[in-house]
């Protein structure tokens, strides 16, 4: 029988982390799939960043990263050049992930092409439409254009039912960004370059780059920082700012030159993680940190008002400050003084995976008729 071939689409940092274990898993099951791999480059250091730990190359780059690109040439962009590769490659299933601008065109693409998409963390939502922008309506769409719908949870199958989505064509395999942390954190211990920590310190990690916190909430994040070190003399901070210019202009304005302030370049995955695991505290706006750091029994302080990510909020281990300056500190704060608290948030619970995403949704590709 001829092989399927499954062209992966992808083009972001957390795309890559996440997509990089199914990639490695298709290419195992190379008696049944025949793996292409076509990146975006939406974003070009930190992607090349993922390829070259996981060692992925990949067999289209479409290399369309622009400084501060807009939305507008982005999704242009990503439609008429994977156009080419559906082309060429004549694949039998395209797959993409989550809900960045790369996966909305790539699956709409493929769609226009009349090929069977499937999406990887199908399902996820906060039913907000502009929170997070333009997130939330990139994973509706995706969803509503794809056949095969890989969610992570028993939440994110129920949004897809709720979705009119037909429950035949729903899997739940767990979040592969879980098989991506912990094949990291088995297979490297990678020291963090250039950065020395006070062991005498705990260590708050600081990461934000959403759209909707553009402007004064990233200015008031900045502020709580600013209070947090004033108010603890023991804590230092570490923030890998995002290359965004919208991210940097205010974070370095205002946070640049502090001796417990650490503002340092994006980190090479197995490095994130590495700090990760050294961190006290976790504050961030990501999504991706928001799935990791429970797995590492690590608090987060979620730097958003919703989540389409509520299980680890559910669990107790997450908690939404949203950009407010004095919930933000207070909440580090009552983290930083009351131990019972800290334990409380800090167990160690992995609602999002168990490590074997990937090889389900390549059980469901090759089963596929
Ligand atoms: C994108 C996704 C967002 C995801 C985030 C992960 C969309 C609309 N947004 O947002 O969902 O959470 O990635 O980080 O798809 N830049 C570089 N080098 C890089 C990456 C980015 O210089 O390696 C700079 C460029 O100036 C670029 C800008 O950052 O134009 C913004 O990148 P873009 O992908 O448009 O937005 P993100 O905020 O990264
Ligand atoms: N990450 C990384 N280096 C960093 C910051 C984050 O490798 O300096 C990883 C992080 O562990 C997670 C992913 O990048 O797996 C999240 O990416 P991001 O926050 O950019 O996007 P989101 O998940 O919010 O879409």
């Amino acid at each position: 029988m001829a092989k399927k071939k499954i062209l992966t689409i992808f083009g972001t940092r957390p795309e890559a982390i996440k997509m990089a274990p199914l990639v490695k898993e298709i290419e195992e099951n190379s008696d049944a799939l025949e793996s292409i791999v076509c990146v975006t480059a939406q974003h070009r250091q930190m992607l090349d960043q993922v390829l070259n730990l996981f060692n992925i190359k990949p067999d289209f780059d479409l290399n369309i990263m622009k400084e501060n690109q807009n939305l507008w040439s982005l999704t242009s962009d990503v439609l008429l050049k994977t156009k080419d590769v559906i082309d060429k490659v004549q694949p039998d299933v395209v797959l993409v992930h989550g809900d960045t601008t790369t996966s909305m065109a790539a699956a709409l693409s493929a769609f226009y092409a009349k090929v069977p998409v499937g999406h990887v963390e199908a399902g996820l939502r906060t039913f907000d439409k502009y929170y997070p922008f333009p997130e939330e309506i990139n994973r509706v769409f995706t969803d509503s254009v794809c056949t095969y719908h890989f969610a992570p949870t028993d939440m994110s199958c129920e949004n897809l039912i709720k979705s009119q989505i037909p429950k035949e064509h729903i899997y739940k395999t767990g979040n592969t960004v879980i098989d991506a942390l912990l094949y990291t954190v088995n297979n490297y211990d990678e020291k963090i370059a250039g950065l020395e920590l006070n062991p005498d310190y705990k260590t708050i990690l600081l990461t934000s780059h959403r759209r909707e916190n553009f402007g004064e909430p990233i200015k008031n994040i900045c502020k709580a920082v600013l209070d947090l070190v004033n108010i603890h003399k023991d804590i230092e901070i570490v923030y890998p700012v995002h290359p965004n210019p919208n991210v940097r202009k205010p974070v370095y304005e205002l946070l640049d030159g502090h001796d417990r302030i650490h503002l340092i370049e994006p980190l090479e995955y197995a490095q994130f993680c590495t700090l990760m695991k050294q961190s006290h505290i976790i504050m961030t706006d990501s999504g991706g940190v928001q799935e990791e750091a429970p797995s590492l029994g690590k608090p987060v302080l979620v730097l958003r008002d919703t989540t389409e990510r509520p299980e680890a909020v559910e669990y107790g281990t997450v908690k939404l400050v949203g950009a407010d300056k004095d919930k933000i500190v207070s909440a580090a704060d009552m983290l930083l003084k009351d131990e019972n608290e800290y334990k409380k948030m800090s167990e160690a619970i992995n609602p999002y995976g168990d490590g074997l995403a990937s090889k389900r949704i390549v059980d469901v590709l090759k089963s596929i008729k």
